[in-house]
């Protein structure tokens, strides 16, 4: 049995007046202990609502969330606030997409992290201060020392974005979900801290949810790649075969509108067309339709059911880009 086994997970927002708004469909996947499983679209296509919905930390009002969660076995879903507080704790790490409201303003960065080694990991407060110091110079914070009495609005954003990496590590969760960890940090700092996550994963066997919209991270660090759009699964591979082999026009196009290093000088880049708006829903057929170039008829008329297409592969797709044509955007 996987670590954490997601299944048939669906958020729906229902406001007052307004039709319900499906936000994650059906999502399912499994992560095992030292394995990094990526969640990977564009913006809106539910990947940070799938996290929340994982940590139990969506409204109970006016978000219906389906499916299960199992981790160990047990339902996070069933639990009550309480003991999703004592899980997110103890076994369940998240760094969250806005460093800001996540962070405590009022209590010093120091202080938030020893705070988290002294409850869960029973330190001394001498010891934690120590460690703390460790973890922020880890995580690329410079003069970390003296950044321990420091409140999160004296920090900037990319400092701030480290120290609540440095807060989910100083738990060693043995499930961390990162949304988009890295995306407000330049280059160099983005590759310290993937390479913090990637050390974490191995060295403790933890299990790793990586959200993200940036490919090159996904090759960096994913083992496995759900591709989402418009709240549903609709590429699953492995990272060599997803970047070998893209299948679904819209992992197709994700690939081929990023750079290669290796392409001919001069080679464009070729940008999906239209944008989430034009989606058409789900129930009707396949929501990417209207802005793929492999659409025909059924795709406008009806939806496309999951496919296993072997070697572990899960397809949505009445029209897949043909292996051939595939292995032609091959990055990774
Ligand atoms: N509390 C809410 N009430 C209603 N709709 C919501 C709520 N939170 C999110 N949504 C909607 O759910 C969809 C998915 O949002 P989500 O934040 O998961 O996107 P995302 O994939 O994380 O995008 P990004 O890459 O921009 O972070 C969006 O259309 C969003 O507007
Ligand atoms: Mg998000």
């Amino acid at each position: 049995m996987a670590l954490l086994e997601v299944r048939d997970l669906s958020v729906v927002f229902e406001r007052k007046g307004e039709q319900p708004f499906t936000a994650v469909d059906k999502v399912s996947f499994d992560v095992e202990p030292g394995q990094t499983v990526g969640l990977v679209g564009e913006s809106g296509c539910g990947k940070s609502v799938t996290s929340l919905a994982i940590m139990g930390l969506l409204p109970r009002r006016g978000a219906k969330v389906s499916g299960s969660v199992r981790f160990e076995g047990a339902n996070l879903l069933d639990l009550s606030d309480k003991e999703m507080r004592d899980r997110r704790g103890r076994d369940l790490g998240m760094v969250f997409q806005d460093p800001l409201t996540s962070l405590n303003p009022v209590i010093p960065i120091g202080l938030q992290v020893t705070e988290v080694l002294e409850r869960h990991r029973d330190m001394p407060r001498k010891k934690a201060m120590v460690e703390a110091a460790e973890l922020l110079d880890k995580v690329g914070i410079p003069d970390p020392t003296r950044r321990l009495s420091e409140y999160p609005h004296q920090l900037s954003g990319g400092m701030r974005q480290r120290a609540l990496i440095a807060i989910a590590l100083a738990c060693r969760p043995r499930l961390l979900i990162a949304d988009e960890p890295t995306t407000a940090l330049d280059v160099t700092i983005q590759a310290q801290i993937l390479a913090l996550l990637k050390e974490l994963v191995r060295d403790m066997g933890t299990a790793l949810v990586m959200i993200t919209h940036d490919l090159g991270v996904v090759a960096g660090l994913c083992d496995e790649v759900n591709v989402l759009y418009a709240g549903r699964v609709v590429e699953k591979a492995q990272r060599h075969e997803l970047f070998g082999q893209p299948r679904h026009p819209y992992t197709y196009g994700l690939l081929s509108s990023i750079p290669r290093l290796d392409a001919p000088r001069g080679e464009k880049l070729v940008p999906i067309k239209g944008s989430v708006a034009d989606n058409i829903p789900w129930t009707q057929g396949c929501a990417f339709a209207p802005r793929c170039p492999n659409a025909l008829d059924v795709c406008v008329n009806v939806t496309p059911a999951q496919e296993d297409i072997g070697g572990g592969r899960l397809l949505r797709c009445h029209n897949p880009v043909r292996p051939e044509v595939a292995e032609e955007v091959t990055t990774a």
